[in-house]
């Protein structure tokens, strides 16, 4: 069975992939391609925050990895005129990093907060008073010298990313006024992202090249452009001048992601659902142990992409492999379960 070949690690992105990654940014809306729904929503918020002269009321981001979160952050920032301060729920490990950030904000500038699930609880309750009405109360001095400190902050925006919006805790949830739920790009959609960054790499790729490799780049920007950094390599070394779809095809084979986009570790999951529990309904731990895989991972990563294309299905007795997923993997589907 295929090994992860770090198409989908989030985690392990060297210093090469980020650079990449700044580079091939959009930096306004009219640019930001697809999520029409949000784009448009959001333009209305920023003009109506602009004429008032205030700072966009604080927004939540949700939505599987490399589908222009932090990407989007940016734009919003960009198109209010504003700065942006970023961190991450996980790098904010006590309440005086947080005051830290909040100290450093001017009047509507954007605080952006990835993986905004992994506050820790003490920083995440002094953010209510924060979003709400622009304050936060410090405890300052020790024993009983200690005395608490009000301290006004500027108009704000927050911006929040997270994988899982359930995730969140209820209170924190509630004091988002701009809450997005980014979706699964189109083919069409990847297809212009494929185009866009390829003029941006200064490589050439025909039509079909794009619409091969929109294909199979999971509906997911982020591997759109990593998929098509691997395929320039090939199709430089066979000396193609343009990148055609024998070379997509050819390269995607080779890294061993599907005419659907799968990668190694969606099949692992999809034949053990299939030979060791007949299909399922198997539980999500049960998959997780058999694949060597964290829960979370397969719930944020792998699931929600096989949910979208109907491979798998969600039950209360839990995940059942479907018919379409039987026949993608050439395996007949069973008669009698
Ligand atoms: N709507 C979009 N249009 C063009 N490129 C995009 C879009 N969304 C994401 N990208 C590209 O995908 C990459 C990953 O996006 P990112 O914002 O880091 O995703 P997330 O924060 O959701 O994990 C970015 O480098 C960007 O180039
Ligand atoms: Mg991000």
């Amino acid at each position: 069975m295929a090994e992860d070949h770090g198409l989908m690690s989030d985690h392990s992105q060297d210093d090469e992939e980020e650079q990449i990654e700044l580079t091939l940014r959009p930096q306004r809306l009219r640019d930001y391609i697809g999520q029409a729904k949000i784009k448009h929503e959001l333009s209305v918020y920023i003009q109506a925050a602009q004429a008032r002269e205030e700072a966009l009321d604080h927004v939540l981001l949700y939505g599987p990895p490399g589908l222009g979160k932090t990407t989007l952050a940016m734009v919003i920032a960009h198109e209010m005129g504003v700065n942006i301060k970023t961190t991450s729920g996980p790098a904010i490990e006590k309440p005086g990093d947080l005051v830290a950030m909040l100290n450093e904000l001017k009047p509507g500038d954007v605080l952006f907060i990835d993986e905004i699930h992994r506050l820790p609880k003490v920083v995440e309750e002094m953010l209510y008073s924060a979003m709400e009405d622009y304050y936060i109360d410090i405890v300052v001095g020790e024993g009983p010298t200690a005395h608490p400190v009000h301290f006004p902050l500027p108009p704000f925006t927050l911006i929040g990313a997270t994988t899982r919006a359930g995730m969140l805790s209820a209170p924190l949830r509630d004091r988002f006024g701009i809450v997005e739920h980014m979706n699964y790009y189109n083919q069409d959609e990847l297809k212009q992202i494929i185009f866009r960054s390829s003029k941006i790499f200064n490589t050439k790729i025909e039509d079909e090249g794009a619409h091969e490799l929109a294909m199979r780049s999971r509906g997911t920007p982020r591997i759109a452009n990593r998929l098509l950094k691997r395929v320039r390599d090939f199709a430089q070394v066979a000396g193609k001048p343009s990148i055609d779809s024998d070379t997509v095809s050819k390269a995607l084979d080779l890294l061993q992601v599907d005419q659907r986009g799968l990668d190694g570790i969606d099949r692992k999951m999809l034949l053990t659902m299939i030979n060791y529990y007949h299909g399922g309904p198997v539980g999500l731990k049960t998959i997780a142990a058999n694949i060597g895989e964290e829960t979370n991972t397969i719930e944020e990563m792998y699931e929600p992409y096989l949910l979208q294309i109907g491979f798998i299905s969600r039950t209360p007795r839990g995940r059942v492999v479907t018919p379409a997923a039987y026949q993608h993997l050439g395996i007949s589907y069973p008669t009698k379960k």
